[in-house]
């Protein structure tokens, strides 16, 4: 589906506290599990059963046994987890998350593209990040994330050419890990690709200890200067390991500082500025607008009314063997 650029609303104010108590009553009554990713805000992440990055909630949607999944995430998510659970009813906070990865990669764009390329004789294996919409997923061999897209690749057999979909920059890093030569998609995701290069030096510059750790979906300036490269998960596990108090800049959805805090509160976390490329002003948007549509009234309100919820299309069929074969049998 479509999703129109997200904007924040205004919600009247209701007290977080009470709020909470309310979606802790509704999960119970409604036979409900919330499943957050680390993106969204630190109260859903707390009021939510299970937290992760896309590859573990996806895993996490296919094998919870209760009857009521709320996704707080962005579209895709909502999508697959629906996919990987089609009997189970699946709510979403706000239809209108989508996500800019998903959005550059169209089903009848990608389509004509992978006609071309089998048209010049080439044997293509298509190859998506999970950032897509199912409709894309349907017409792909394998889904990758950024926790397993690595090791999906390398299985690859070498004589057949992959079209990589839809971010440049990840598949740019994953052929630089791999050794694999790949045709890129030229999506980007709007929140990775803007942050400031030169804020981050400076950071860099004035805090000689500092460490920096970056999602593979940066582009490849950020990248360059970073000491850790990995997904929300990955990164997760790496400050855990860092056992002395350190200074970390963090090149991520700045959402992600509070799984980081909660899992090494020895550690100091800055975020890595974005900067606007219209004016070359530093700006604070390294904030998903799309995960930011995700609120705890909306979480309350689509428990209540049973709605938002990711219906079952007809292309999901095709996408839930894919999405099995590379999500789930591994
Ligand atoms: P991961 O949590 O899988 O690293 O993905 C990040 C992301 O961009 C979600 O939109
Ligand atoms: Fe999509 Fe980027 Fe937002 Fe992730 S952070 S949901 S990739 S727009």
């Amino acid at each position: 589906m479509g999703t129109p650029f997200a904007q924040k609303e205004t919600e009247p104010y209701e007290d977080p506290l009470d709020l909470m108590e309310e979606i802790d009553a509704l999960k119970v009554e409604k036979g409900a599990k919330i499943l957050a990713h680390f993106y969204v805000d630190g109260d859903i992440q707390d009021i939510a059963d299970y937290t992760g990055d896309s590859l573990k909630l996806a895993r996490d949607a296919a094998s919870i046994e209760d009857s009521t999944i709320v996704f707080c995430g962005v579209h895709f998510m909502g999508e697959s987890a629906k996919i990987l659970s089609p009997k189970k009813t699946v709510l979403v906070p706000d239809l209108l998350a989508g996500c800019s990865l998903a959005e550059s990669c169209q089903a009848p764009e990608l389509k004509a593209r992978q006609d071309e390329l089998r048209a010049e004789g080439r044997t293509i294996v298509t190859v998506a990040y999970i950032n897509t919409s199912a409709a894309v997923k349907s017409l792909c061999d394998w889904i990758v994330t950024s926790g397993n897209a690595q090791e999906i690749i390398d299985r690859i057999p070498a004589d057949q050419e992959i079209l990589f979909v839809p971010d440049q920059h990840l598949g740019r890093y994953l052929m630089e890990v791999t050794g694999r030569e790949m045709i890129l998609w030229p999506g980007a995701c709007m929140v990775h690709e803007i942050f400031s290069l030169q804020d981050l030096l400076r950071a860099k510059k004035n805090n000689a200890d500092s460490i920096v750790i970056a999602h593979p979906e940066c582009p490849q300036n950020i990248l360059e200067v970073s000491d850790f490269i990995g997904g929300t998960e990955k990164m997760r596990q790496y400050v855990k390991s860092v056992k002395e108090p350190t200074m970390f800049l963090v090149a991520t959805e700045s959402a992600m500082i509070y799984p980081l805090q909660k899992i090494a509160p020895q550690h100091t976390f800055i975020p890595v500025p974005g900067i606007m490329e219209s004016t070359g002003e530093t700006c604070a948007c390294n904030r998903c607008p799309h995960m930011a549509l995700n609120t705890l009234q909306k979480v309350r309100d689509c428990l209540k009314n049973g709605s938002p919820e990711i219906t079952w299309e007809p292309y999901f069929d095709q996408a839930k063997g894919v999405l099995e074969r590379s999500l789930l049998k591994n």
